[in-house]
């Protein structure tokens, strides 16, 4: 069977054939107050007007109860420099442990929701919780996008190549391996 001709694939296979997927990290907070962040390759925007997004959590995640608790989300893109840390968000847990800390992030306080931001990232938005959608084993939750702030200048940002590696692409479309799969 040549490369080109089609054929029936295996839901993993399909998922890194239809990689990259844009990488982002999603910050809520819990109780105590303690911000966290986890790394999120199924989210998208979902309404031009008025702008909405649409990220899917698993419910085990620690992060999703947080976001029930606080019911805000900072949708953060992170730049290739930052690339470790950002995977860490994305295969550590914060239920235990000060995950930002770790992956050596800090944060600043956001416009308009309780929820900070990270202050290394080159883009964000504030959502406020409007709606669920329980899917399989995550659920779907829709922001509204309530405030942007963004860096200036073109960076690389991160996207993910299955759940296996994150590479960093610009703008104008150049490509860099980032954070290759390390076990
Ligand atoms: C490339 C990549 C993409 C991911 N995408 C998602 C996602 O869309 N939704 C999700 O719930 N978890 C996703 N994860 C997994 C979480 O980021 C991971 O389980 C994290 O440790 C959860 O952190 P928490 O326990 O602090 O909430 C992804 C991980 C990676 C590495």
């Amino acid at each position: 069977m040549s490369e080109t001709e089609l054929r029936e694939l295996s839901w993993d296979e399909a998922i890194t054939l239809a990689s990259p997927h844009p990488y982002v990290l999603g910050v809520t907070a819990d109780a105590a107050g303690k911000p966290n962040a986890l790394g999120l390759g199924w989210w998208t925007i979902c309404s031009w007007e008025p702008p909405m997004m649409a990220v899917s959590l698993g419910k085990r995640r620690y992060s999703r109860q947080a976001l029930e608790y606080c019911r805000e989300l900072v949708v953060c893109l992170i730049g290739e420099e930052h690339a470790r840390g950002a995977w860490i968000c994305g295969t550590k847990s914060g239920r235990k442990t000060d995950k930002l800390a770790l992956a050596g992030f800090t944060t600043v306080p956001s416009l308009v929701v309780k929820v900070p931001t990270i202050a290394e990232c080159v883009l964000a938005f504030e959502c406020q919780l409007a709606g669920e959608l329980e899917t399989g084993d995550h659920i779907l939750y829709v922001g509204k996008v309530v405030a942007i702030r963004g860096a200036a200048g073109s960076p690389k940002h991160l996207y993910s190549l299955h759940y296996r590696k994150l590479v960093a692409i610009s703008a104008t479309g150049e490509v860099s391996l980032a954070v290759p799969h390390e076990g």
